[in-house]
């Protein structure tokens, strides 16, 4: 089916190893559509040699910025100004119809029946569940609707500072017209409901075709993390998760999986590091993280007090991949029920 595509945006070298995953995943779940992957000109070389390898269609676009520094600020997400530059994929008029997805969602089985949707088919967010979520979406590449798009975000702006205000403002019936229209959770499951709303990961978590790793910290932001039993889960695809299991997956460590098998191969040495960026000082911060996140990983006690740890989760500001990861969490659940 090359008239049909999934699509993904990196404008820089860490989401472009994101891109990378993806795109293996969706490639190891033998997705019969074809692979694109829009670029910003920060995306060095290298990275654009191994997205390549991996994609049909590298596509550089221009990096468009919303500017909107007061709307992001309410989200704490000031880099996502850029992510006006997914309005692009519109522009892919050689496909008929595609499947947009963030490069923090990891792939778990295959899912090309998305493409039996109508635009604009999406999943709540779960932050506010009346607008969906724009980590993964069926669309239709039309010029049309493309230029129309922007013409929104000159006049309008966008609510969120993002592509996902401008989105739900354009598609604004979404919420009420059509039902077939909903995605299904399990199409856009971001990490973060595993903790809001634990009791439903439970009971329908093991059905989850696509991961979110929605919010600041990616997996690519830790040192590798090691694998729990010694195994290494591969993103086969006869995936674990597509299957029922008992077990509760480890998804960060699950794209670190893939990334190690199918991704650090193919790149050379001083981009094999997932922040081999310029190192900045918020990075550096990072490292700090994961050397904390690797010794959470290996000793289950909290490196914060119980009562800082109780405050931040309140406030909104859990350490979803560190501290208050799931592995933690069910571990500690584990313990009452024993
Ligand atoms: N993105 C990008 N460069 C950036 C920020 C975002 O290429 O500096 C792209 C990337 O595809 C990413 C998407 O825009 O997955 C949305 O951003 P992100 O996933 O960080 O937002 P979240 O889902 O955490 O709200
Ligand atoms: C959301 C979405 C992301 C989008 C961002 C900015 O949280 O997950 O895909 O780019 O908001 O609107
Ligand atoms: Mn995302």
């Amino acid at each position: 089916m090359t008239g049909q595509a999934f699509v993904t945006l990196a404008t820089n070298d860490s989401y472009a190893k994101g891109a990378m995953v993806l795109g293996v995943c969706l490639r190891n779940h033998e997705t019969s559509r074809n692979l694109a992957v829009l670029i910003g000109d920060d995306v060095s070389q290298p990275c654009r040699s191994v997205l390549s390898q991996i994609f049909d269609e590298v596509c550089e676009v221009s990096v468009l910025d919303s500017g909107d520094a007061a709307r992001l600020a309410m989200m704490k997400r000031p880099e996502l100004g850029v992510t006006f530059t997914k309005l692009h994929c519109w522009s892919l008029t050689h496909y008929s119809k595609c499947v947009f997805m963030d490069a923090d969602t990891l792939v778990l089985c295959n899912i090309d029946e998305l493409f039996e949707r109508e635009e604009l088919s999406a999943a709540p967010d779960p932050g506010w569940p009346d607008c969906f979520n724009t980590g993964v979406f069926v669309f239709q590449p039309s010029k049309e609707t493309y230029s129309r798009l922007l013409n929104a975000c000159k006049e309008h702006g966008s609510f969120d500072g993002g592509d996902q205000g401008v989105l739900n403002s354009y598609f604004s019936d979404w919420a009420t017209a059509d039902i077939a229209k909903h995605l299904p959770f399990i199409y856009n499951l971001s990490s973060v409901s595993i903790y809001t709303y634990l009791p439903a990961f439970r009971h329908f978590g093991r059905s989850a075709k696509v991961i979110h790793f929605l919010g600041e910290k990616k997996p690519w932001d830790y040192e590798h993390v090691g694998d729990d039993d010694g195994e290494d889960e591969e993103c086969s695809s006869e995936s674990e998760q597509c299957r029922s299991s008992s077990q509760y997956p480890d998804y960060v460590q699950q794209w670190w999986s893939v990334f190690k098998s199918s991704v650090l191969p193919l790149l050379p040495e001083e981009h094999a590091h997932p922040l081999s960026d310029t190192p900045s000082v918020e990075q550096e911060s990072v490292y700090v993280e994961a050397a904390r996140m690797e010794e959470c990983v290996h000793l289950p006690a909290p490196q914060t007090s119980s009562q800082d740890r109780k405050q931040k989760w309140e406030q909104g500001d859990a350490d979803y991949l560190g501290e208050d990861s799931f592995t933690h969490i069910e571990r500690k659940l584990d313990s009452f029920l024993k």
